[in-house]
């Protein structure tokens, strides 16, 4: 079907107020977009102000209440849904009322309300030898019904995230020069920078390739945990100390957890044994977007203490608090 042109279209985002949700917002109004963000009663009030100060219009809803996103989907062009209960969840949020009816309905109400095109943050399906868990099974069903509906699909699948999968509280505590590896952490991932996965999404929106496409994204290197753990210490001068949990015990504690967040956490952590690197040249033809390497990334979180000795190094302020903040939250979770 003939589809209008999305260029000069109102944007919004489902998740504005998350990690990379606010970076989709940031992008999409410095590229010219007028932009609206998803926000709820209960999201946190400096986060509203951050998307009122980056010129989004906050519109109320929440993906759990059908007839909330209808109303705020009234005169947009596109959607772009991060949105997830994984690490932010207010009370009623879990995998199964966000990840699938709350993307669900979030599917629902786009076609309802007539809009052109949706964008969906999802992650690459997990080779058949890792457990299935139930993050993953939502982001299966919801992009089955994305692509059953009228309007233009995109289907973003980023493979793991390098601020939070190499971040401190999922034990890759680069500040105190220890890092938690679960399983070998001998396999190659293609670790991609937050920042990075906006752009893709914010590119989706006019780039005729994104149009009714699944597109796996990765980031400029394949490198293991353990290559990621060998550039630190080179960017730090400091030697790590490593802790293991072995891929048995991750296994038997999928099968332990009390509920769909805790098997998630564990199946993403068996899965960095397991997933396969991702191959950005024929993605990168299409959206010419500049990848951040993990020595990058290391670089900009590792400033070595000139005054206090190469064993000593501090974090570089002003990066994303988000990030940090939310990293803290998953914390909190696995304690
Ligand atoms: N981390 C990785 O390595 C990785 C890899 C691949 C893909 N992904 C995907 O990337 C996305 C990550 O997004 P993110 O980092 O921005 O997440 P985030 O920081 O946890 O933000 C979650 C967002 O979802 C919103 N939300 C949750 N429940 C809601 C509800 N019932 N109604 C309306 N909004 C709701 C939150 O709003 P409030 O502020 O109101 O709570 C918040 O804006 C996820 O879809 C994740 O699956 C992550």
């Amino acid at each position: 079907m003939a589809r209008k042109s999305t260029k000069n279209s109102t944007v919004l985002v489902v998740g504005a107020t998350g990690v990379l949700g606010m970076e989709i917002c940031r992008q999409l109004a410095a590229a010219g977009k007028k932009v609206k963000g998803l926000v709820r009663t209960s999201s946190q009030e400096e986060k509203v102000i951050g998307l009122h100060e980056l010129g989004v219009e906050a519109v109320t809803g929440d993906m759990k209440d059908p007839q909330s996103l209808y109303r705020a989907f009234q005169n947009v062009d596109a959607i772009i849904s991060t949105a997830t209960s994984t690490i932010s969840h207010q009370e009623g949020d879990s995998i199964e009322t966000v990840d699938v009816a709350g993307q669900l309905n979030v599917a629902e109400a786009a076609d309802a309300a007539g809009a052109q095109h949706a964008v969906f943050i999802s992650f690459p399906p997990y080779p058949p030898i890792t457990p299935g868990f139930p993050l993953q099974a939502a982001k299966r069903a919801v992009e089955s019904r994305l692509r059953s509906k009228k309007f233009t699909y995109t289907i973003l699948q980023p493979t793991y995230f390098m601020e939070i999968w190499l971040g401190p509280t999922l034990g890759f505590d680069y500040a105190r020069a220890k890092a938690v590896i679960y399983g070998e952490g001998k396999n190659k991932i293609s670790w991609i920078a937050i920042k990075d996965v906006a752009s893709f999404a914010v590119a989706s929106i006019d780039n005729p390739a994104a149009q009714n496409a699944v597109i796996q994204l990765g980031g400029p290197d394949d490198l293991s945990v353990l290559d990621a753990v060998g550039i630190f210490e080179q960017e730090s001068g400091q030697t790590f100390e490593l802790q293991n949990i072995p891929n048995e015990a991750l296994r038997a504690q999928i099968a332990a957890a009390p509920d769909s967040l805790g098997k998630t956490f564990r199946g993403l952590m068996i899965g960095l044994n397991a997933v396969g690197t991702i191959d950005m040249k024929e993605t990168l033809r299409n959206f010419p977007i500049q990848l951040t390497s993990v020595r990058e990334y290391a670089r900009q979180m590792t400033v070595p203490s000139v005054s206090e000795g190469q064993h000593n190094f501090i974090l570089r302020a002003g990066r994303v608090p988000e990030v940090d903040e939310a990293i803290e939250q998953v914390g909190q979770l696995l304690r």
